[in-house]
């Protein structure tokens, strides 16, 4: 008997995680009957993602509303999803992270008495309210899931604090790293593309990006300043900042920034174009939880734009720093290494610490498993390990500078 899948999607970040799950699952066809579920949570910003992929939604849902609000959103998602559940019967539900989409699927699941499986689990920044709703979102899906896909070690120790059996636990690396790998070496241009009105001079570009809800006003609005502090004294560098769709960061953002020399906005850029510009920028300020796993691996320094964050892992390699949103703090942060090559340098090194590109294979491999009701889930070797943490860049003291220019002196 085949596996029947369901895997549910409604935003941009789900799309661009699960598209090369999707593409094993259909892969294995003699082992799955796949099915994808679009709740339609976003609509412009995934159609795209969806496009790039090549996946068609077998359920087309229809849940967006303008300036959604959480409750409403909820009820549309898990109405729909659990009707969806119905007509398809499968054996497990995939989930993806920490949205309204994957939260409320999975509680239609769990009404359905359909099993979960949860990718991206068991991120925690220990504070309700920050990151809001991903925070709660994401522990509550964890109550409800059979499979817990946790991408690192640290994630799989949060859910065992937690009382999560660990056989039921599979650490995999995160998706989005397999999904950057695969595609970022498709050749690019920015002509045609939101990004073609952009001067490639020697200017540095910072990529910006920020949405989140617990941002909304007063930090959004510093932000928006800082980012003008930093054009003023820094003549060389521009800004470069697709804005997100959600009409509160628009509202902002376009009454602080638009029109200002230096500082392009875009439309909500498509998958290819944004790799493109992270290969390119300098370096990323962001409070985005994809890009956070993304820069590392084209070692581009992130500055993050929250007060706490769930994806320690590239702050713990020296790769990130969390900056939180006041004015002083981004402009000192940034401008420290606009202007401090050492700084700098030691916030580009390492391998990307959230993924080696073998995560989906990981996830279904243990989908397969769980379906013949194999132990353990994955074997322990075959789970994604770190890489090595970066060695802090062992600079020449005063001391031994002074000595080499004494023996060179002495040669001479
Ligand atoms: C959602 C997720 C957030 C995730 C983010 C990724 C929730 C509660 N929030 O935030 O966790 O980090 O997506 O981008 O699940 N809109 C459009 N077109 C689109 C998408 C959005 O017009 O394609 C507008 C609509 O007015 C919509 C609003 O943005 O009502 C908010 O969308 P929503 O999905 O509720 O929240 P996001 O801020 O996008
Ligand atoms: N992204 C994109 N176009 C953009 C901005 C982001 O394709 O203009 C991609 C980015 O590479 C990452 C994902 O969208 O994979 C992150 O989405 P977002 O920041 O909206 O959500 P989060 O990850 O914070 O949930």
């Amino acid at each position: 008997m085949k596996c029947r899948v369901i895997a549910v999607l409604g935003t941009r970040p789900e799309a661009i995680k699960l598209a090369l799950v999707i593409h094993q699952l259909r892969q294995r066809s003699e082992e799955f009957e796949t099915a994808v579920v679009h709740t339609g949570q976003h609509r412009t910003m995934l159609d795209n993602a969806l496009k790039l992929f090549k996946i068609k939604p077998d359920f087309l849902l229809d849940v967006m509303r303008p300036n959604q609000t959480l409750s409403s959103l909820t009820a549309r998602v898990l109405d729909t999803v659990e009707n969806a559940c119905h007509q398809f019967e499968p054996n497990i539900v995939l989930v993806q992270g920490d949205t309204t989409t994957a939260f409320a699927s999975a509680l239609a699941a769990y009404y359905c008495k359909v099993a979960v499986g949860h990718i991206e689990a068991g991120l925690r920044s220990g504070d309700l309210y920050n990151p809001f709703p991903e925070e709660g979102n994401r522990r509550l899906a964890s109550v409800m899931t059979e499979i817990h896909f946790a991408p690192t070690a640290l994630s799989r120790d949060n859910l065992l604090a937690e009382g999560v059996p660990g056989g039921k636990i599979v650490v995999t690396g995160n998706t989005v790293v397999d999904t950057l790998r695969a595609l970022s070496d498709l050749p690019h241009s920015w002509e045609n593309t939101p990004l073609a009105g952009i001067p490639r001079d020697d200017g540095r570009l910072v990529l910006v990006t920020s949405h989140r809800r617990e941002s909304w006003g007063s930090d959004q609005e510093n932000m928006c300043l800082a980012l003008k502090d930093l054009i003023q004294k820094h003549p060389d560098i521009r800004v470069v900042y697709p804005v997100h769709m959600n009409p509160n960061v628009r509202a902002t953002v376009n009454a602080l920034l638009q029109d200002t020399d230096r500082i392009h906005l875009t439309e909500p850029l498509g998958y290819i174009d944004f790799v493109s510009l992270l290969r390119s920028c300098f370096m990323v300020l962001t409070d985005s939880g994809g890009i956070q796993e993304e820069a590392p691996t084209f070692r581009k320094p992130v500055l993050v734009l929250r007060k706490v964050t769930e994806r320690p892992e590239a702050s713990q390699f020296g790769m990130a720093r969390i900056i939180g949103m006041s004015r002083e703090a981004i402009v000192s942060e940034a401008d420290r290494l606009l202007t401090n090559t050492d700084a700098y340098e030691d916030m580009s090194e390492g391998e990307n610490p959230y993924g080696d590109g073998h995560s989906s294979e990981r996830i279904v491999e243990a989908v397969s498993r769980w379906h013949q009701r194999k132990t353990p889930l994955l074997d322990a070797e075959k789970q994604f390990k770190l890489p090595p943490r970066p060695q802090p860049r062992r600079r020449k003291s005063d001391l031994e500078v002074a000595a080499a220019k004494t023996a060179v002196a002495g040669k001479e």
